[in-house]
């Protein structure tokens, strides 16, 4: 590990409670505003699976955006992550089309037919990111789509195209390589 990874917390971690609570600030909304990065992705009605919300940064807005005749399910390994973002949603009204899901893509429970998946600052988590994608592969209808973020400098140029590849690997094909602040993006689609 050289002194870049170490001053950009390079190393295979999941990212702590107490970490994830400063992803939600107001700076970070200045450069990057969640219905500005998403508003082109998500319709009022949809089904959307936000992986890994930490403390809701996304999952909030995504909620006001599919509206009452939507879905978003966060999806996290980190019960405290999920608790926190609960007491977050019923604090701001949004909370009544929120599913919570403590587990894996892979779980039976998993929607089947989402039209949107998010993946935003955590695929870099993951130690199986190829098994992941193809687990959150079937859990998008045909037609729906993938974001996949991460960010600048935390993440290398090189592992961000090995986690493409993984996600060409399992049947995705890349659209668009949206531009967002401080990050490197790619949304796919699901044939
Ligand atoms: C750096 S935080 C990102 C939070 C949020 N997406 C954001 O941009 O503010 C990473 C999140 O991914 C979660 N996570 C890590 N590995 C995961 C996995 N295999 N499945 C689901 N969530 C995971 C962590 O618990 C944490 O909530």
């Amino acid at each position: 590990m050289g002194i870049l990874d170490v001053i950009f917390v390079r190393g295979k971690h999941v990212c702590p409670w107490w970490l994830c609570r400063s992803f939600d600030n107001p700076l970070r909304r200045l450069f990057q505003d969640p219905e500005r990065i998403l508003r082109p992705h998500v319709k009022p009605g949809f089904t959307v699976i936000d992986v890994g919300p930490g403390m809701g940064y996304f999952t909030i807005p995504l909620l006001r955006l599919v509206g009452s005749g939507g879905k978003v399910v966060a999806l996290d390994i980190q019960r405290r992550m999920l608790e926190a973002l609960r007491q977050r949603a019923d604090r701001t009204g949004v909370s009544g089309n929120l599913v919570t899901h403590l587990g894996k893509p892979g779980d039976p429970d998993m929607p089947d037919s989402a039209d949107f998946v998010l993946i935003f600052w955590m695929i870099h988590e993951v130690p199986d990111q190829r098994a992941f994608l193809a687990d959150l592969k079937a859990c998008l209808r045909p037609g729906g789509r993938m974001l996949i973020v991460e960010p600048r400098l935390h993440v290398s140029t090189a592992k961000f195209r090995s986690t493409l590849d993984a996600a060409e690997r399992v049947g995705l094909t890349l659209v668009a390589r949206p531009e967002i602040s401080l990050s490197q993006a790619a949304l796919f689609l699901k044939d």
